[in-house]
């Protein structure tokens, strides 16, 4: 019976190693990052060979490059639609999603996540010259842009009465909006100052009563400690060094060149 036990438990790791992505092992250690770049100044597409790896460019991609170099990984980066990063970690695809993602107790049923390295909160961008939009309360009735799947996506749809327009990325639903087809956009703070200052007319409202703050961290496999730990570690030493400040004055100046 014991040895039985034994067995079966042997199996089990046997098998939960062979589904977790087997690039990282031998000489050539890949690390497939999911991400979505269209998420600035997270990470972003710039032309080719002017990114930080390759074409992408931003924080998350500065991080990643750090626990590549902390730990031998060679990175291959992943650009997919923001939905399918937590099921490309799950199911193997990609090593680990980066992607200024917020750690939520509803992600946290799919995948592990990392100590956190940064705080957000929803934004909401109006146009300069608004005055009735003055909350998160004041958005009902309004017809607001989100982008599918985002923590500002379940925010708003959680209040209801709201007309609700999901767009797939954030930059299209601030154009609808200084088309004056929206009356505002909800985002991340980080992303929606990046729009604010990119685009002329626009303003940002802020609502800490409704909004929480949200904490970006790194997604993984469910259960993989040991790729957890790497993880960890680098964003211990870059927090500790106050490298990722660094990394986001660095991008701000890229970006506005
Ligand atoms: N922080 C928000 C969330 O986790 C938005 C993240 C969007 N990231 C991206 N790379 N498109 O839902």
């Amino acid at each position: 019976m014991k040895r039985f036990k034994a067995l079966s438990l042997l199996l089990a790791v046997v098998l939960i190693l062979s589904v977790s992505a087997c690039t990282l092992k031998g000489p050539d250690k890949k690390l497939v990052v999911a991400t979505n770049a269209q998420f600035p100044p997270f990470e972003y597409v710039t032309e080719a060979g002017q990114g930080v790896i390759d074409k992408y460019d931003g924080i998350d991609i500065l991080i990643v490059q750090e626990i590549a170099k902390d730990h031998g990984f060679k990175i291959e980066i992943a650009d997919m639609e923001f939905n399918s990063i937590i099921a490309s970690v799950t199911t193997g695809k990609a090593d680990i999603g980066v992607a200024g993602m917020t750690d939520t107790a509803d992600r946290r049923e799919n995948v592990d996540f990392s100590i956190p390295y940064w705080v957000a909160v929803q934004t909401i961008i109006v146009p300069e010259t608004n005055t009735d939009i003055t909350s998160a309360e004041s958005l009902k009735g309004k017809k607001v842009g989100v982008v599918t799947g985002y923590t500002g996506d379940s925010a708003l749809s959680d209040m209801g009465d709201i007309n609700l327009l999901r767009f797939n990325k954030g930059i299209d639903a601030v154009m609808e909006l200084t088309n004056g087809k929206l009356d505002a956009v909800v985002i991340d703070s980080p992303t929606a100052n990046r729009f604010i200052e990119k685009f002329d007319g626009l303003k940002a409202v802020y609502d800490d009563t409704v909004f929480e703050t949200e904490q970006y961290a790194i997604a993984v496999q469910k259960g993989n400690q040991e790729l957890l730990d790497k993880i960890n570690s680098t964003i211990e030493r870059l927090i500790a060094n106050k490298d990722i400040e660094r990394f986001a004055e660095e991008i701000d100046a890229r970006f506005q060149s």
